[in-house]
């Protein structure tokens, strides 16, 4: 069993947006998926809510993950994607002691770096005592029209030792519009925003040496 985290202190960066897809990306592939909700807004266990047929069991742990919750998802499921909160607490510290990969979503923006800076930090330290940690830092909500990615892409590379994912979720109304009635872009109509999920989903599989599709 593999698990993902998508996290970041900053409010907005798209960690729901991303995990739920990814996590149904995962699915498509063949894989038992286990999404947990670790942020109390809520966010995840709303949209499964709202799922006419649940894709994959959606669990809430507002206090984070443990060991012993490890312990029993490891019967589950071949992957847990954790939906982490934004904030700076214990449940990221867990998210990051426990997980195989670690996606970091930023907007394209400098205050948008400035304000993950902290969350970048902590994963780079893990890191350094646990070498088995991947991680990767990926673009949300990108807008090819400005050339402010351009600026962003060149800071993150002086100044983090995180890999930048070579695909980012362009900011498409189609995102917000599938969550919110409990679908993922799977289910939906842009052909653009599966791509990109499945494209960062694949990015991720080949970093942690798993296979793209479950045999
Ligand atoms: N690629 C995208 N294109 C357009 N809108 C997006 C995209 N990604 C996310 N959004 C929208 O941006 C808002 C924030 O996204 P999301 O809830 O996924 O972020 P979050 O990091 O989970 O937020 P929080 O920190 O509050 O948990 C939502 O309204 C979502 O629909
Ligand atoms: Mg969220």
């Amino acid at each position: 069993m593999k698990i993902i985290s998508v996290l970041s202190q900053k409010g907005g960066s798209g960690k729901s947006t991303i995990s739920i897809n990814i996590a149904r990306c995962l699915q498509l592939k063949g894989y038992n998926v286990v999404l947990i909700d670790t942020d109390p807004q809520a966010s995840a266990r709303e949209w499964n809510a709202l799922a006419s047929d649940e894709f994959f069991p959606v669990y809430g742990c507002d206090k984070g993950i443990s060991e012993k919750d490890i312990k029993q998802l490891e019967k589950l499921a071949d992957f847990v994607v954790i939906d982490g909160a934004p904030r700076i607490e214990k449940s990221m510290a867990d998210a990051i002691r426990l997980s195989n990969f670690i996606l970091i979503p930023l907007k394209p923006s400098q205050f948008d770096i400035w304000a993950c800076k902290d969350s970048i930090e902590l994963v780079q330290t893990r890191m350094q005592i646990d070498e088995r940690l991947k991680a990767g830092l990926v673009l949300s909500q990108t807008n090819k029209q400005t050339n402010l990615t351009k600026d962003v892409v060149q800071f993150i590379d002086e100044n983090f030792d995180i890999p930048l994912l070579s695909q980012s979720t362009g900011l498409r109304v189609s995102y917000a519009e599938v969550l919110s009635d409990g679908r993922t872009v799977f289910e939906g109509q842009s052909k653009e925003a599966k791509e990109e999920i499945t494209q960062i989903t694949d990015e991720i599989l080949i970093m942690l040496g798993v296979p793209n599709e479950q045999a």
